[in-house]
C-alpha cells in the first residue's frame, strides 16, 4: 500500500497536504536526497493554519521543524543526503540564529552536518540598510544520517566526479616561478629557471642547492624515501606537499625505481652471510626496530634502506656495488598538490543569482542550487523528495536530470503551478528506462 507513493517515471508525484502527515505515509529508507527550503521564521503568510513559519518564537518555529526533519530521518535511506536552506531573521536589529539553532537540535536528532555551504546571491540588490552590512548569501545545510552507534564516519553517496568545476588555470600544467616566488625570490634563480614559465619538473642537486629556501624540502631528514613511481606526476602524493609553502617544493627522490623483491633477497643474503643478526645491524647503524624491514619480503612490511644507509650497510656487511647506482643515485623532483584531471571540487560557497517566478508568491530556488545537490549525491535511479514544494523547482530539477521525485505541498494552489512546470517537461522517462 505505502509503496504506491513511490514515482515509476520520472514526472514528478505531487502529494498535497501538511509535511508532517504526509512524510509519514511515505515508506521508511526509500529516498535518496531531500533538497528543501521551508519557509522561513516570520517571513511569509502562505495562508493556512498548517503552515509553518508563523509561530510567534523561534523555539516553536523549531520544534514545528524539528517533526519534519525527523520524518526526513526516517525517509531518507542510510546512503541519503539532505540539503536544506533555511534563511535567518531579525527582531529588534537582533539576528535570532534560528538556522543555526535548528541545526544544533539536528545532531541529538542523528544528523551530521557535512558542509555549511554559503549560497552567494550574485545579484543581491542595493538596500537601504546604513547600520549594517546587506545579507548577500543564505546557508545550505549539507546534513547526513549520523548513527551514532557507529564508530566509523558516516557513510552516504557522494558523486564528486559530476559537480567537479575546471581549474582556473590549464588542468596539466606545472605552475610558473612567479606565482610561487616573491620578485627578490625570482632573482636569486639559478640560469636552469630562466625561462621562468614553469618550474621544471625534476633537477639535480646542483640546481637545488641554488634555489630560494622556499622551494627546499622541510622536515628533519631530507630525504623522503621516494622513488620514481610508474606515473610521472607523483606531485601531491605525500601530506608533506601539502604543508609546504603554496603546496610546492622540491624533494629527493631517487632517480631508479629499484625491484624492492630482488634487493631485499640480495640483501637478506648478505645478512645470511656475515657475522651480524638484524639486531646487531640496528646497534651497529644506531636504530631501533628499523633494519628489520630492509628484509622483509612482504609488501605491508619491507621497505628499503635510504641512499645514505645502503651505503652505511654496504660498509658492513661488505657487499658488492651490483645495486649501487640504483639504490643510490637521487635527484630533485617537484611536489605540490596535484590538480584532478576532471576538475576541482567546487568548494562550499555556490554563486548562484536569485530566480524568479512569476507564478509564485515567495522566492523559488534558482535551478542550479537542487541541480548541484541532486548531481552530487542522487544515484541515477534514485529518489528526490521536497517536503516544502511551493512551485516545485526541486522536482523540474530531478526529470530534467532524469530522477524521479516526490514533491510534499501545504498549498492546493501549487498543484497547478507544479503541473505547468511539470507537464512542460519532454524527457520523461519511466522506470524501466532508468
Ligand atoms: C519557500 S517555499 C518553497 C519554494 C521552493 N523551494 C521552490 O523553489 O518553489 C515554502 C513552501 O512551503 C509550504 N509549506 C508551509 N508549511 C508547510 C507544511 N506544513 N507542509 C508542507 N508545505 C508547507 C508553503 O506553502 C510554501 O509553498
Amino acid at each position: 500500500m505505502k509503496d504506491k507513493v513511490i514515482p515509476n517515471s520520472t514526472y514528478p508525484k505531487i502529494i498535497i497536504g501538511d509535511a508532517r502527515e504526509e512524510l509519514e505515509k511515505l515508506p521508511e529508507g526509500c529516498i535518496d536526497t531531500v533538497v528543501t527550503s521551508p519557509p522561513y521564521w516570520q517571513q511569509r503568510e502562505y495562508g493556512d493554519s498548517n503552515q509553518i513559519g508563523q509561530e510567534s518564537s523561534p523555539k516553536d518555529y523549531i520544534s514545528n521543524m524539528l517533526e519534519v526533519t525527523k520524518q526526513l530521518h526516517h525517509v531518507l535511506d542510510d546512503d541519503g543526503s539532505f540539503f536544506l536552506n533555511i534563511g535567518d531573521k531579525y527582531v529588534e536589529k537582533d539576528l535570532q540564529m534560528v538556522p543555526s539553532r535548528l541545526i544544533y537540535e539536528m545532531k541529538e536528532q542523528g544528523w551530521a552536518l557535512r558542509n555549511k555551504i554559503v549560497w552567494y546571491k550574485t545579484n543581491h540588490m542595493p538596500t537601504s540598510i546604513k547600520d549594517r552590512f546587506t545579507n548577500t548569501w543564505e546557508p545550505i545545510f549539507f546534513l547526513v544520517k549520523d548513527d551514532k552507534n557507529h564508530y566509523l564516519a558516516p557513510r552516504y553517496n557522494f558523486f564528486l566526479d559530476r559537480v567537479r568545476i575546471p581549474h582556473q588555470t590549464d588542468k596539466n600544467s606545472i605552475p610558473s616561478p612567479k606565482d610561487v616566488l616573491s620578485d627578490e625570490e625570482l632573482e636569486e634563480l639559478p640560469n636552469e629557471f630562466t625561462d621562468r614559465e614553469t618550474l621544471p619538473y625534476k633537477i639535480e642537486k646542483e640546481i637545488y642547492d641554488q634555489l630560494p629556501e622556499r622551494l627546499k624540502t622541510k622536515g628533519k631528514t631530507e630525504y623522503s624515501g621516494k622513488f620514481e613511481g610508474t606515473s610521472e606526476i607523483n606531485r601531491g602524493q605525500s601530506p608533506g606537499a601539502r604543508m609546504s609553502v603554496k603546496g610546492l617544493y622540491y624533494s629527493r627522490q631517487r632517480k631508479h625505481d629499484p625491484n624492492e623483491e630482488k634487493v631485499i633477497k640480495y640483501l637478506r643474503k648478505c645478512r645470511d652471510n656475515s657475522k651480524y643478526s638484524t639486531s646487531d645491524i640496528d646497534d651497529e647503524l644506531g636504530y631501533s626496530h628499523t633494519a628489520g624491514h630492509w628484509f622483509r619480503l612482504d609488501e605491508g612490511g619491507r621497505s628499503l634502506p635510504s641512499p645514505e644507509d645502503w651505503k652505511r650497510l654496504k660498509e658492513l656487511l661488505e657487499f658488492d656495488d651490483t645495486f649501487d647506482k640504483i639504490m643510490t643515485e637521487t635527484h630533485y623532483v617537484l611536489q605540490g598538490v596535484r590538480k584532478h584531471p576532471k576538475g576541482k571540487n567546487p568548494g562550499d560557497m555556490w554563486e548562484i543569482s536569485t530566480a524568479s517566478f512569476n507564478d509564485a508568491h515567495f522566492a523559488v530556488f534558482p535551478k542550479e542550487l537542487p541541480r548541484k545537490a541532486i548531481k552530487a549525491t542522487c544515484p541515477k535511479d534514485g529518489i528526490v523528495l521536497d517536503p516544502f514544494a511551493g512551485a516545485g523547482t526541486t522536482g523540474k530539477v530531478a526529470q530534467e536530470l532524469g530522477r524521479r521525485s516526490i514533491m510534499v505541498e501545504l498549498n492546493e494552489e501549487y498543484r497547478e503551478i507544479m503541473k505547468k512546470r511539470f507537464r512542460e517537461e519532454e524527457n520523461q522517462k519511466t522506470l524501466s528506462e532508468l
